[in-house]
């Protein structure tokens, strides 16, 4: 029966996600090292009002609390990251077991609520020290990277069944490395690609990292994704939404994994901004993942645009419903997107390992009502149960994000979370998605159950 209750359970991963930085705060306490995400939101100019991550969502103090909303909610699978310079202020050398000690409590306390950790080593709060070597421009952030997953993984590694190993490196060089509207604030070409090959090159490592210490992990990684299509059936737009989806989508990363090489689209885009010898790297690329990460929120449309570096421009739309963030409400962008990935690379498991929205939530009293948000994820939602009705391999789903958080150059004008933070106070109150996703859930787990023990497996 227990054996039963847990298959059931563990038949699809209902959960929500965070990032360390956007929710954690105190990222200088108990000998943790800085990051650059402290360094870009502490240099005015750079984030929505000033705001900085030095409160967040209080998590570092208030995990426990935490662990237990998520009981409330039912969810059985949790995504978090690890904050890389707790665990090595300086990124490489001298091991900071208080940091590796925050991450073990918060550990057992979801194993003994029976929430999965989903655990992402890289959520862009890249050492501060790391940076000033160069970061992700430097060849050997891959061997770093490596290094710091061999420290979480002996310490932690025995409690982890699922690792992700960088979230969104798409993001981390276009908005980090060519526009600088993120850390570490560059705006160079030349670095945001080595930012995405040197990327690619970290996960490598730490695959290999985590393969020899715990054979029985799920290695991937997860990954920006906007649905693409193209403004007009001209072949130049449709020529131009093929490089958008290669450049902004999964090609660009899984591709190289999968198939050694990276996505012929992007190719004029990419290469010529390597540096020499880039090719030398491409064999030992191939290295599919355990499973893709899709993150999905919005899709647009793209036409040919001369002007642009990209040789695209996402097409200016008006009406249309819309999240806070601006984006466009499409879920049916994430069932195309979940059948392209499977059919371009058949692996054996795809996650959404991000999906949401933020709207103008208000507290009143001790509710907060977001139909917005529940008609939201209810219809992205429905995209998943239908891709995986006809056979594709998805095997779990990902609110962004579980609580309110520090959304970036955004600030705190941005709220995600199913549950409501009063930044204030650090009150946590859940909004009406939580209920909504709660009750949700329970259902979808409880028709498992039912569903194995008519089988008899
Ligand atoms: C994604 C990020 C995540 C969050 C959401 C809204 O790109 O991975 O941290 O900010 O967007």
């Amino acid at each position: 029966m227990v054996e039963k209750t847990r298959a059931a359970r563990d038949s699809f991963w209902w959960g929500a996600a965070t990032a360390s930085y956007q929710i954690e705060g105190s990222p200088l306490a108990d000998g943790s090292g800085s990051c650059i995400w402290h360094e870009f939101s502490h240099t005015p100019g750079n984030t929505y009002r000033g705001d900085t991550g030095d409160h967040a969502a209080d998590h570092y103090h208030r995990w426990a609390e935490d662990v237990a909303l998520m009981r409330v909610l039912g969810l059985n699978a949790y995504r978090f990251s690890i904050r890389w310079p707790r665990i090595l202020p300086e990124g490489q050398g001298e091991v900071n077991q208080a940091g590796l000690d925050f991450y073990d409590r918060l550990l057992d306390a979801l194993l003994e609520a029976r929430i999965e950790p989903f655990v992402t080593l890289f959520h862009w709060d890249l050492p501060a020290a790391l940076q000033h070597r160069g970061g992700w421009c430097n060849r050997d952030s891959a061997q770093w990277f490596a290094e710091y997953t061999e420290v979480v993984a002996a310490r932690l590694g025995d409690r982890i069944r699922w690792w992700i190993t960088l979230n969104e490196p798409f993001v981390v060089a276009t908005e980090g490395h060519l526009l600088g509207h993120h850390a570490p604030g560059v705006r160079n070409a030349f670095a945001a690609a080595r930012a995405v090959h040197n990327q690619l090159r970290a996960h490598i490592a730490a695959d290999q990292v985590l393969r020899s210490t715990s054979p029985a992990a799920k290695v991937g990684l997860a990954l920006h994704n906007a649905w693409v299509e193209p403004a007009s059936d001209s072949e130049a737009d449709i020529l131009a939404s093929r490089v958008a989806h290669a450049w902004h989508n999964f090609p660009l990363f899984l591709d190289p994994l999968v198939f050694g090489r990276y996505p012929a689209e992007v190719e004029d885009l990419l290469l010529s901004h390597l540096p020499q010898g880039y090719e030398a790297d491409l064999d030992a690329m191939r290295c599919p993942p355990d499973f893709a990460g899709l993150n999905y929120y919005f899709s647009y449309m793209v036409r040919r645009d001369e002007d642009s570096w990209t040789g695209f421009a996402p097409l200016e739309e008006e009406g249309g419903p819309r999240t806070s963030m601006g984006w466009p409400i499409r879920p049916e962008g994430l069932g195309r997107l979940l059948d392209a990935a499977h059919r371009r690379y058949g692996l054996d498991c795809l996650l959404v390992t991000e999906n949401g929205a933020a709207f103008e939530d208000a507290l009143e009293e001790d509710a907060v009502h977001d139909p917005e948000r529940v008609s939201y994820l209810e219809a992205h939602i429905q995209e998943v149960l239908k891709a995986a009705q006809s056979g594709l391999p998805v095997k779990g789903y990902f609110v962004w994000s579980f609580l309110d958080n520090f959304e970036w150059a955004r600030g705190y004008s941005q709220r995600f979370g199913l549950v409501y933070v009063d930044y204030e106070t650090q009150r946590r109150i859940l909004k009406d998605s939580g209920w909504w996703y709660s009750a949700f859930v329970r259902e979808q787990l409880e028709e498992a159950f039912t569903k194995m023990r008519a089988f008899g497996s």
